[in-house]
């Protein structure tokens, strides 16, 4: 992963001027660029409707660039070769006959590998693909890739999937969800797979339950409009934490190679028991946040951020209670949580293990005599398991100590954004880490009633103060197992 790629190609970002493309792509390829990663020929052509030069643009992302990398990356003499490797073109995709246009600047490199990266509405997706294909660029050099969300429900994506289906082969077509780029989530496959210590643990016989949280501290950030139409279940829920999900709970795939591991997931997905009806009041839980405060900072409730309709009932928290219906996950709840605007910024998977089944040390000495692993990827990338010890001084009084390792200490390396890992995926050809059709189709399939039981019990999302855990009822739902979520508030 750290060689130059032996790849020349041309990256064409639609929605060259859009948040994504600012905030996370063009960054990561100017990383790339500086680690010498790409392949000298690359070239980076932005798409957008906006009437700009390449040389304000150039300016545009300069800004961006300084901004978004870490402090003390940014250098000008790389930003300045970077930049030459940069060009935009204003393009409307929705209009066929711009396209010609776009055939005619990437001809010069007929030969090369060509990424189609779309990083704008949906809605564009299939308009996109067809208009590709109609000045002959969906040949096989193309790489399409997907950014999220694909479709708002089953039908939608099916759609979607349909229309670049016609277009495109499947094996060309990169869904990105940026959570499986993640270091701290491949390190959840190793920790996994290059151990022989966790795998035998790894059932029913003895993990209690999994929690699975994804809490930030942002609200909606400017993209209320997209975001109001969303909500959490589909921004969220439907990719990244059904995802992470899957890794957690899938075989051992038989290699480590696209369709492998895809198929894997896919079976965990199609085992997903159905929350539906009246399942969906018990297992669920759907907040939206009110005002209220973090640190001293007064924080706006959801209705009031920009672009959010003032009834709105979208909810910007959601809990569930699932289960896996196989043999190893039978009766271990998977509890998943994730929420805009909350007390603290963590990503974390909690496997919980269950208790000693006799304490041989009496009761009340050292409770609550269960092992805990705790994989966090957010804020810092760790891995920490508890254990029991015994406390010093006289008697046997046991204590939690925790095992811990931090990855930035282990590795003393430069951590890579998801988007950098991704981008050089897609130009290598390599889809492992990418969602296969079938995989977003499951997903949808399980995600459709949930939201369907909230439409038909007209319920609007229990409140909850910017800046704080969360619905009551987030807690309730696990209590009713015995079980509560591992925060320090
Ligand atoms: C995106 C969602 O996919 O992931 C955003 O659309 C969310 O709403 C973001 O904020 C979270 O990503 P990360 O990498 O910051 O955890």
């Amino acid at each position: 992963m750290s060689a130059q790629s032996s790849i020349a190609c041309d990256i064409v970002v639609f929605g060259g001027t859009g948040d994504l493309a600012m905030r996370k792509l063009l960054p990561a390829l100017y990383y790339l660029h500086r680690d010498r990663h790409l392949h000298a020929d690359t070239r980076v052509l932005a798409l957008a409707r906006a009437r700009l030069d390449t040389d304000s643009y150039r300016q545009q992302v300069r800004r961006h660039i300084s901004q978004y990398v870490a402090q003390g990356d940014f250098d000008e003499a790389v930003w300045q070769q970077f930049a030459q490797r940069l060009d935009y073109m204003p393009l409307d995709v929705s209009q066929r006959v711009e396209f010609p246009r776009l055939a005619k600047a990437l001809e010069a490199g007929a030969e090369r590998v060509r990424v189609f990266y779309l990083a704008t509405f949906p809605e564009l997706f299939a308009a996109t693909a067809r208009h590709l294909h109609s000045v002959g660029l969906a040949d096989e050099r193309a790489r399409i890739v997907l950014e999220k969300p694909l479709g708002q429900s089953l039908e939608s994506a099916r759609q979607i999937n349909d229309e670049i289906g016609s277009v495109f082969d499947e094996s060309k077509v990169f869904r990105i969800d940026h959570y499986l780029g993640k270091e701290a989530v491949q390190n959840l496959l190793a920790l996994r797979f290059g151990n022989a210590l966790f795998e035998p643990l790894w059932r029913n016989a003895h993990i209690d339950h999994v929690q699975i949280s994804v809490l930030e501290t942002v609200g909606v950030e400017g993209r209320g409009g997209y975001y109001d139409q969303a909500g959490a279940m589909r921004d969220m829920v439907q990719n990244h934490l059904l995802q992470l999900l899957c890794l957690v709970a899938m075989e051992a795939p038989v290699h480590f190679e696209p369709e492998a591991v895809r198929n894997e997931k896919r079976k965990i997905l199609e085992a997903l028991r159905p929350i539906s009806g009246m399942d969906v009041q018990d297992r669920t839980v759907r907040g939206q946040y009110s005002k209220g405060s973090r640190a001293g900072e007064a924080l706006p409730a959801y209705y009031f951020e920009k672009s959010v309709d003032h009834d709105s009932n979208t909810e910007t928290f959601v809990a569930l209670q699932v289960e896996i219906d196989n043999w190893r996950w039978a009766g271990v709840p998977f509890y998943l949580r994730t929420g805009k605007s909350m007390a603290q910024r963590k990503s974390e998977i909690v496997i919980q293990f269950k208790s000693v089944p006799y304490r041989l040390f009496g009761e009340g000495r050292g409770s609550p005599m269960h092992n805990r692993l705790v994989i966090r990827l957010q804020p810092d990338e760790s891995i920490s398991l508890s254990l029991m010890a015994k406390s010093p001084g006289r008697g046997m009084s046991l204590q939690e100590v925790e095992l811990d390792l931090n990855f930035a200490e282990a590795f003393n390396k430069r951590r890579w954004d998801a988007y950098e890992r991704l981008l050089l995926d897609v130009i290598e050809g390599d889809a492992t880490l990418f969602m296969r059709r079938d995989e977003i189709e499951a997903a949808w399939r399980w995600v459709d009633p949930v939201i369907q039981g909230w439409q038909d019990c007209y319920r609007s999302p229990k409140r909850y103060a910017a800046g704080s855990w969360g619905p009551d009822a987030a807690d309730s739902l696990l209590e009713r197992s015995g079980h509560a979520w591992l925060d320090e508030r």
